[in-house]
């Protein structure tokens, strides 16, 4: 079941947007770069093979980073130079605990980059003042397709501010809340199920 400090409040969700290609996932990713400011903190939330890496690269693509824009997996973290932005990209799946991020001395590429993580709900929140939740979910069904839900989910004053000036706050989303609830419980972080991305890494 979703723990409630991890999903935050439900009253006044914003309604998720469809996505339905990988390439307008890196679409929207670019669209939210245009708005991204030294500092800010994007958690990516989502099932495995969700798409948050997918966004990651659009995100990157919008800031004008060169170069390919890979999973972080076996590296935890990978700090992107070169464009309008540096773009640090996170991999929290294999962390347990807020502590283990505090190790990777990510505090200073925050402040001057745009922080991505992926699998970091819960966990790397207070790097910064404020941070957006990106919930990515697969909704069930043959129907569905290849179709994504993305719900943006604002933690801190500012970000429902700027979610509405790139039309993407919160406001009714095709389909209304979506089918089968979906986006509900794309931010749930839990570990479960987890083992199917092989063993962890070697220890440096
Ligand atoms: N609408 C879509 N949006 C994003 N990706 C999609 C979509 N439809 C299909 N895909 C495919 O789903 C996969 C998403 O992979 P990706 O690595 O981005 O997932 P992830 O959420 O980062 O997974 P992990 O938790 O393992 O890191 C890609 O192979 C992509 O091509
Ligand atoms: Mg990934």
């Amino acid at each position: 079941m979703t723990a409630p400090e991890r999903d935050g409040p439900r009253p006044g969700r914003p309604a998720p947007v469809a996505v339905e290609t990988p390439e307008s996932m890196r679409a929207l990713g670019a669209r939210l770069a245009a708005a991204l400011r030294p500092g800010d903190l994007v958690v990516l939330a989502g099932p495995l093979g969700a798409g948050k890496t997918v966004f990651a690269q659009g995100v990157g693509r919008g800031l004008g980073v060169p170069g390919p824009i890979t999973s972080p997996t076996f590296v935890l973290a990978r700090v992107h130079e070169g464009g309008r932005l540096p773009l640090a990209h996170v991999d929290a799946y294999r962390l347990g605990s807020p502590e283990e991020i505090d190790a990777m001395d990510l505090d200073a590429d925050v402040e001057r980059a745009v922080t991505l993580v992926e699998w970091g709900t819960g966990l790397v929140e207070d790097l910064a003042r404020s941070s957006l939740r990106i919930e990515i979910a697969r909704p069930s069904g043959a129907e569905a397709g290849e179709t994504r839900l993305v719900t943006l989910v604002p933690d801190g004053p500012d970000w429902a501010g700027r979610l509405a000036a790139l039309g993407l706050g919160d406001r009714p989303g095709p389909g209304g809340s979506g089918p089968d609830g979906a986006g509900q419980d794309a931010g749930h972080d839990s570990r479960a199920g987890r083992s199917d991305r092989g063993p962890a890494p070697a220890a440096p």
